[in-house]
């Protein structure tokens, strides 16, 4: 009798036939703008929850229903107008090696069973040391995202720092910190009590006076500074912490420096990223999100360590069931630089992009994303027509609409219904956040499918959101 479950030749070229089709089409289709209701879909989601199917059904008609009715009526994540959140887009290339890591399932969580595989997910991790400006000694290990590599920041400096007991251990990050960041803190068991929201200065950036204050006066109460968190790019405004302070801050009271450059951090293969993030080689950590600077689709964070003994020291553990090791050479154990043993082969998703396209590739398409982020910031400057809350320093800008006439209340729906106008027409996509319980709304460019023509698409929807709803701002 066949196994179903091992399909023939045929049937596999058919069935990449049939799939290589709908994704041709999606991808043909990306810049059309898809106008629907969120809430209705959502709905309609709910109303189609299925049973476990116990009949068969042809990969055609499942295709047909997925790519017709399921993948159009979501948020246009891929799409080149898509400018909210922090984007990315998911090269192709990378999902390519997508297929091939999933159809040949090797093992790369520890480093006998598949050596060159190994390899390479190890170089893909030493590039990104590079990158950062880390030395030979530096490491680190890939994870699923950001807010996994800032969980493992954690429990790195929880257990490097002070060990098992670390319940006088003070932890210290900005306002405006990843909320990745709050979570990590107590997953790791690290209580209220012992974490410090040090305020922003004005220009959004962690005020290292407060945290110099906050740091004596744990130290006066018998606390012991444990880690010291900066974010370069930050989620809600792009602003960039001031890496070197923190770092002499962080040396003099020995806590652990961890930078999340989960989004700012791939710039720093530009020019101007690298003066922008000067210092961030000091972090005794770094999240890096692949999926985000370097337009992987989603799946691909990393996790950086100046030193990568650090990591073996955390995470090392024997069992009797692990092979013992045969080499002496170095290849890098991902089993005990990690929590995961088990895991995906995440490094083939960069390292295949990189091999096909060059590094020159990528570097150019972030520099074009600072441009583009210089051109849309002079053009709403230049119109006379917005508030402009924080310049990007990357490629993110944050601009509200703003009259006196109004209140804060007045103004908050104000801005909240022009974020609705630009993406209700379906063809760039933004969204908001709170800065002082303003209202503001933000334009995060770094889709490598977004280029001027989309920077444009969004500056003309916005002035006609402005001429269109201006008469019923009230
Ligand atoms: C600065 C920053 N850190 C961490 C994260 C969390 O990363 P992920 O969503 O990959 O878990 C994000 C996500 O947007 C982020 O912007």
């Amino acid at each position: 009798m066949k196994n179903m479950l091992e399909p023939s030749e045929q049937e596999i070229r058919e069935m990449i036939q049939l799939t290589t089709e709908k994704i041709i089409s999606f991808l043909d289709e990306l810049a059309e703008p898809v106008v629907f209701d969120m809430e209705t879909v959502r709905e309609e989601a709910y109303q189609a929850s299925e049973t476990i199917p116990e009949q068969q059904s042809s990969l055609d008609d499942i295709l047909d229903d997925l790519f017709e009715n399921k993948i159009p009526y979501a948020l246009q994540t891929s799409s080149p107008g898509f400018m909210a959140y922090i984007p990315g887009g998911g090269i192709f290339h990378s999902g390519l090696a997508e297929l091939i890591v999933k159809v040949t399932n090797r093992y790369v969580g520890i480093d006998i069973t598949a050596p060159f595989l190994n390899q390479i997910e190890t170089d893909v991790l030493k590039w990104f040391c590079t990158m950062i400006g880390y030395s030979e000694k530096s490491g680190g290990t890939l994870t699923s995202g950001g807010s996994l590599a800032n969980l493992t920041a954690v429990i790195c400096a929880r257990t490097l720092i002070m060990g098992d007991k670390f319940s006088k251990g003070t932890v210290y990050a900005s306002g405006y910190v990843h909320h990745s960041m709050w979570k990590a803190f107590h997953a790791a068991g690290i209580s209220s009590s012992q974490i410090r929201n040090i305020k922003i200065d004005t220009d959004f950036r962690m005020d290292i006076q407060a945290l110099e204050q906050a740091i004596e006066q744990d130290i006066e109460a018998g606390f012991t500074p444990l880690m010291i968190v900066a974010t370069a790019g930050s989620t809600n405004t792009g602003s960039v912490d001031p890496l070197n302070e923190i770092a002499k801050i962080a040396k003099r009271s020995n806590a652990w420096y961890h930078i999340d450059a989960a989004y700012g951090g791939f710039f720093t293969m530009t020019e101007r990223g690298k003066k922008c993030l000067l210092g961030i080689e000091q972090a005794d950590s770094i999240t890096l999100d692949p999926h985000k600077g370097l337009f992987l689709p989603y799946g691909t964070g990393a996790f950086l360590v100046k030193d990568r003994e650090d990591l073996k020291k955390v995470f090392s553990h024997n069992a009797d069931y692990i092979p013992d090791k045969t080499s002496a050479h170095e290849l890098w154990d991902f089993s005990e630089m990690s929590l995961e043993l088990t895991r995906p082969f995440r490094g083939l998703g960069v390292w295949l992009p990189f091999k096909m396209l060059g590094a020159g590739t990528f570097k150019k398409a972030l520099e074009e994303k600072l441009e583009l982020a210089d051109y849309f910031y002079d053009c709403i400057e230049k119109s006379g027509d917005w508030e402009i809350i924080a310049k990007n320093d990357l490629s993110l800008s944050v601009f509200r609409y703003n009259h006196t006439n109004y209140s804060v209340d007045q103004l908050n729906k104000i801005n909240r219904k022009i974020i609705n106008y630009v993406n209700d027409k379906g063809r760039t996509i933004l969204s908001g956040t709170l800065i002082d319980n303003n209202f503001v709304i933000r334009n995060c460019i770094l889709s490598f499918r977004s280029h001027k023509m989309h920077v444009d698409w969004l500056i003309d929807d916005l002035n006609e959101a402005l001429s269109e709803l201006r008469g019923q701002f009230t």
